[in-house]
């Protein structure tokens, strides 16, 4: 109970105001608990970002802004959840994070959990970042330190790309983006390929697909199970339909939207870290066998992308999937922690 000292000092308290005259608003009260077709539980409480976008869409972002639990130390953490992934995904990270004096700030991106499903949508890591530019801007925060995993770090080195002044430190971790699967030669599909295996998603096969990129070579553990139920709920949640188109047409988004090429003009300090088994490569299931053969191999592009950041640093954890911050969270704490307090 030594944490809630800490909290009024702070006083970040947002407040919510709707603007006249923008349809910009932070809305914190009277959020309902099956929010854009997601009823999960989340740990903190949930804000909406509401902005208007793409032919005058009203649309809405989720967040959590977690103060620090003690001993402020006036930086803001931003975490961008992967696809299969939430906001809550961070929670053991945030926990870590907000104890060692961060504010904590974890957003749901558009098409994903607890924030909207445009069905007319043209989803770009650059919109993306412009929609989580909003956000961050509205609540008048910047000089993060942005992390993003997987999906969202795919995102996350566009935003830094495209807001370098924002971004004080950088975190991909198990980032999409480092490797050019078309380039690679993994054919393009449709979106209603795609669809069509998002449709097929249950308990069943959300976790075989976990079981073989999040811990391969590990044994199924029981908190490995709310992770799948929290991804069971939204696949059957009440926008169900809306939230497969959305996920569809996010694989085209990575597909489309390769990030390797640009890092050596990422200025800032970057950390990038990877499961060293992490075999996940997008379209290698449906990618010729010779194809198959080469993607995936993250030791092996991995470092090379780091290397071609001016000013990174390069972490492996032995033996990890595509989740190190789930399979392995002590690693990964102490890792982003020591690297954020010594870089
Ligand atoms: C968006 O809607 C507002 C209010 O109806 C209207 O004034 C504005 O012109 C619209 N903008 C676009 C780009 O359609
Ligand atoms: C993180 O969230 C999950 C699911 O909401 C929960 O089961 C788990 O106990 C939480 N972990 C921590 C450290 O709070
Ligand atoms: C959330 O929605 C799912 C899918 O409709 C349902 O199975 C589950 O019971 C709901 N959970 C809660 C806590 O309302
Ligand atoms: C990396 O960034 C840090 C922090 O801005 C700075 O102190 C350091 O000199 C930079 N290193 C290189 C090699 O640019
Ligand atoms: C399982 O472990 C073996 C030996 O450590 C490794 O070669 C293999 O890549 C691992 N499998 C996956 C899917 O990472």
């Amino acid at each position: 109970m030594k944490v809630f000292q800490c909290i009024f000092v702070l006083g970040l308290q947002l407040l919510a105001f709707v603007s006249a005259i923008s349809s910009e608003a932070i809305i914190t009260q009277d959020i309902p608990f099956d929010l854009n077709g997601f009823n999960y539980t989340y740990q903190w409480p949930v804000n909406i970002y509401q902005f208007s976008s793409q032919n005058n869409q009203t649309l809405q972002m989720a967040f959590m802004d977690i103060k620090p639990t003690c001993a402020p130390n006036g930086k803001t953490a931003v975490f961008i959840h992967g696809k299969n992934f939430c906001s809550q995904t961070w929670n053991a990270t945030a926990i870590a994070m907000a104890e060692a004096g961060y504010r904590v700030i974890l957003v749901d991106q558009v098409g994903f959990c607890k924030s909207s499903k445009p069905q007319s949508y043209q989803f770009t890591f650059q919109g993306l970042s412009k929609n989580l530019l909003g956000l961050l801007t509205t609540i008048g925060v910047n000089d993060i330190t942005l992390v993003g995993h997987s999906f969202g770090g795919n995102t996350a080195a566009r935003f830094a790309l495209l807001y370098p002044w924002m971004v004080k430190e950088l975190v991909l971790s198990d980032a999409l983006g480092l490797e050019n699967y078309i380039g690679e030669g993994v054919p393009y599909p449709d979106t209603d390929y795609v669809l069509a295996t998002e449709r097929q998603n249950t308990y069943t096969a959300i976790r075989g697909y976990e079981q073989s990129n999040y811990y391969p070579n590990m044994t199924w553990q029981p908190e490995y199970d709310v992770w799948v139920n929290m991804l069971v709920d939204i696949y059957g949640g009440s926008q169900a339909k809306e939230y497969t188109w959305c996920q569809a047409l996010i694989t085209d988004t990575v597909l489309t939207g390769p990030v390797v090429y640009e890092l050596p003009n990422l200025k800032m300090p970057t950390l990038v870290l990877i499961g060293e088994n992490d075999p996940v490569a997008i379209g290698k299931a449906w990618a010729p066998v010779a194809v198959q053969a080469k993607l995936g191999k993250w030791s092996v592009f991995a470092p090379e992308a780091a290397a071609s950041i001016p000013n990174s640093t390069f972490i492996s954890f032995p033996g990890q999937g595509h989740a190190p911050q789930i399979s392995d969270t002590l690693a990964y704490n102490a890792a982003l922690l020591g690297w954020l307090d010594t870089h």
